[in-house]
């Protein structure tokens, strides 16, 4: 039947048309972003073993590294929350409120530099940041190795993380152990599988979704493999927000460099597991992702997105949602006669 036969070449004709525009999108997108590596990234100077690994692991979930007893990495980032805390700002020492939202610990390795401000240029100097600051796990370095070596499970565990080393039991190799066990936390997302050449892997909405992230000028502060966590912005380049979207205290990276030109500068925030990581911005008063993404278009582009754009693009930031890692509670050493009681 000669009518079928034009439905069909037509509907093929489609079809070709789709892929081709789909393979020139990926083309574009493979110049902007980088899907997961399908490995482990390397550390700078941390080799990553199994032995390490574990060891970071307790260490992230040790709530006996803050000074109360009371505070782990997970109470903050929370890895069956999607590595926040999904608090405005984090609670911490002593019921204190932080300045910032907590931003994710997932793919946090592949962020060229960590905090709002990028002031840690790597997660084992990262690391040692919060066991110390006194409004999250408020701890002394002294305290914090006091308590590991009082418990013989501990110091073994160091021992066969750091076996050339004579004093295993450092902060510094804490901090590395904490940071072996982050580069395990990479979730691959329907959007790798898509750069990676499934057609299949993101639906219709989330591609013009893409298209519409990489046209409206998104991708030209979101890139790289976290779609952010690799440069640094005025936020509110075209339009300030609002003192309640962006309090005037809180100057970000002009507090590392104190040069004028970067107050109110921030990282680009990474974008990966966006959706699960409610609510947005430094301040963390934007529960709504749609919100973040209209507010985002008026103060970084002095864009006018049309209702269907935003939501197309809200689409395609879902699709950033990865595989979660598996995580098994970890059983951490029992405590001692000689490690130091819960303070504060
Ligand atoms: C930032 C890891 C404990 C709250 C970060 C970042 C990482 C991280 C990797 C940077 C992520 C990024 O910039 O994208 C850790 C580890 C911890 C720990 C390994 C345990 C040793 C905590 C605790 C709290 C907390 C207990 C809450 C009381 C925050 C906040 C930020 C942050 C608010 C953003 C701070 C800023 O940008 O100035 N953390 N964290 N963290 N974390 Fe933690
Ligand atoms: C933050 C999306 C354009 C720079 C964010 C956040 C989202 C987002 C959802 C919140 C992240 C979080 O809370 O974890 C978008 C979309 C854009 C866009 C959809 C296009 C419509 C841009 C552009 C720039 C930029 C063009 C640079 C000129 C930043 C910065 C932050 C951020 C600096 C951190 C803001 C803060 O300190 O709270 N973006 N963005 N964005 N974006 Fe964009």
């Amino acid at each position: 039947n000669p009518r079928h036969t034009a439905t069909l070449a037509i509907s093929l004709l489609a079809i070709a048309q789709g892929a081709a525009a789909s393979s020139e999108l990926r083309e574009t997108a493979l110049d902007i972003f980088s899907p997961l590596p399908s490995t482990m990234p390397s550390l700078n100077d941390n080799r990553i073993t199994p032995e390490k690994i574990d060891l970071g692991k307790a260490l992230f979930f040790d709530p006996r590294m803050s000074a109360s007893g009371v505070f782990s990495c997970n109470s903050c980032h929370n890895l069956a929350t999607g590595g926040d805390d999904n608090m405005p700002v984090s609670i911490g020492h002593g019921w204190q409120k932080g300045p910032r939202n907590s931003p994710t610990v997932l793919n946090a390795v592949f962020n060229e530099a960590q905090f709002w401000d990028g002031r840690a240029p790597d997660l084992a100097e990262q690391a040692k940041g919060p066991v110390q600051a006194g409004v999250e796990m408020a701890n002394t370095p002294a305290n914090v190795l006091l308590t590991l070596n009082s418990m013989p499970q501990y110091v073994e565990w160091f021992q066969a993380s750091f076996p050339e080393e004579d004093d295993p039991v450092s902060f510094d190799n804490f901090a590395k152990a904490i940071e072996a066990y982050e580069a395990t936390l990479i979730t691959p997302s329907p959007f790798d599988a898509w750069l990676n050449g499934d057609d299949g892997a993101m639906t219709e909405q989330e591609v013009r979704g893409l298209q519409t992230f990489v046209d409206a000028g998104c991708a030209s502060c979101h890139s790289g493999i976290n779609l952010g966590g690799n440069g640094y912005y005025p936020f509110g380049l075209v339009e300030r927000p609002g003192a309640d979207i962006l309090p005037e205290g809180d100057k970000g990276r002009y507090m590392v460099t104190e040069t004028v030109d970067d107050e109110y500068v921030f990282r680009a925030a990474p974008l990966r597991n966006i959706a699960l990581t409610a609510p947005y911005f430094h301040s963390g008063v934007v529960w709504d992702l749609r919100t973040a993404v209209e507010i985002m278009a008026s103060s970084q582009l002095g864009a006018d997105l049309s209702e269907d754009e935003v939501t197309d693009i809200t689409a395609f930031l879902g699709a950033l949602t990865g595989e979660m890692p598996e995580v098994v509670y970890p059983i951490l050493p029992v405590e001692t006669a000689d490690t130091p009681k819960p303070t504060g």
